[in-house]
């Protein structure tokens, strides 16, 4: 049985997804062994409503170090599931090729600091982009900038607002993200 530890600052529709998709075999063979939120969200109840450990820890200069500690040691990957603390680039190293991330968009554009939900969706109908989409990507020190994974794009239409946007990368979130990682567990 594989170990997943999950880091969460939002409302945790992705962390909803994984949990159902363990439970549908979807990804096979693993457990949420642990749920880290960096703030108090509602990410934090889904957890304790499927009595999953959790803990806060809060953010700010010294979460890297403090989520060092209680990260169990048989932890076979870290996933960021809408978590919006960046990690220090030591806690990155230690932890090389384990850790994943969901970006709202077509990485290599659209990311790197600032880069997060809706400052994201704005930025594409600002570049009048065609396309936009979700990336799955395994976290280093340079923000957004890890090996791809996965990746899933869509039409953005006239009409899309930034709302419309982060719903429709949502579904491409809730697709990609299970088929992510369960590559990942089972490479
Ligand atoms: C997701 O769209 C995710 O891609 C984004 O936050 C949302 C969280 O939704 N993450 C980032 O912007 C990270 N840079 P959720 O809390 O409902 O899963």
């Amino acid at each position: 049985m594989k170990n997943i530890v999950i880091l969460v600052s939002g409302s945790g529709t992705n962390l909803q997804r994984i949990i159902d998709t363990i439970e549908s075999g979807e990804i096979r063979n693993a457990k949420v062994s642990l749920v880290v939120a960096d703030r108090e969200c509602y990410g934090l109840e889904r957890a304790k409503n499927h009595h999953i450990e959790n803990i806060l820890i809060p953010r700010g200069k010294n979460f890297s170090n403090e989520l060092e500690k209680v990260i169990p040691v048989t932890t076979d990957l870290i996933v960021l599931a809408g978590f919006l603390s960046i990690l220090k680039p030591e806690f990155c190293e230690t932890w090389n090729g384990k850790i994943i991330n969901i970006h709202p968009a077509l990485l290599p554009k659209f990311g790197g600091k600032g880069m997060w939900g809706h400052h994201v969706h704005h930025a594409v109908i600002d570049a009048q982009e065609k396309e936009s989409g979700a990336t799955v990507h395994f976290v280093t020190r340079g923000i957004d900038e890890g090996e791809i994974i996965l990746q899933k794009s869509f039409e953005v239409t006239a009409e899309d607002t930034p709302q419309t946007l982060a719903e429709k990368v949502h579904y491409i979130e809730y697709e990609i993200f299970p088929k992510a990682i369960d590559k990942v567990l089972n490479i």
